[in-house]
């Protein structure tokens, strides 16, 4: 690995591909205890940016499960902002099921606080949140986070479905920004 220039700026090998897929793994196996037997989860991934963390956790899940998909947007750029839309929503029936959320990483905390206002009249068994990163130093809210993947600094990262202004994308791991540009 080596140093990647998006747009602008430039990136430096922070985590392996080889990590991710332990984190993963682990996260897959601390939801999968979690789970009542013969319980089918509906594991929704946030897009865009959870698209490879959700194939990979989901590829990764032994059982029956549903999988969608809700479109959020938040980041400008490398800063969070505080209005956050909704681009595509949920269509299935929620009444008593099990969702868990996969989100690739929790921030400032407003996607998650715009997830929990979706969820919150659909009558839904329970809610879970799973991130796979989370910045402890910039999270502004009260809002429970189930399970975390990995904590990391207030650095800004790209790769594995995080993109800086859309590019990053498809780097198969995760790179820093650098702070000397
Ligand atoms: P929050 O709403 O501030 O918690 O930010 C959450 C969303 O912003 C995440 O779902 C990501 O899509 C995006 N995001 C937050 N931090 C980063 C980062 O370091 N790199 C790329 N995207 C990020
Ligand atoms: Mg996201």
């Amino acid at each position: 690995m080596s140093i990647v220039k998006l747009h602008d700026l430039q990136f430096t090998p922070f985590i392996s591909a080889d990590e991710l897929s332990e984190i993963v793994n682990s996260l897959v196996y601390q939801v999968s205890n979690d789970l009542d037997r013969d319980e089918v989860p509906l594991f929704i991934g946030i897009l865009n940016g959870s698209f490879l963390f959700a194939s990979d956790f989901i590829r990764g899940f032994k059982g029956n499960c549903e999988v969608s998909f809700v479109k959020l947007n938040s980041y400008e750029g490398t800063e969070s902002t505080d209005i956050v839309n909704e681009l595509i929503g949920i269509n299935e029936d929620l009444i008593d099921r099990t969702v868990i959320i996969l989100e690739d990483i929790i921030d400032t905390g407003a996607t998650l606080s715009k997830i929990y206002d979706i969820f919150k009249n659909k009558n839904v068994k329970q809610l879970k949140i799973a991130t796979l990163f989370f910045k402890p130093d910039v999270y502004k809210k009260e809002l429970p986070i189930d399970y975390i993947g990995k904590n990391i600094e207030d650095k800004f990262i790209v790769g594995y479905g995080l993109d800086y202004n859309g590019l990053g994308r498809n780097l198969p791991a995760i790179y820093q920004l650098t702070t000397e540009q």
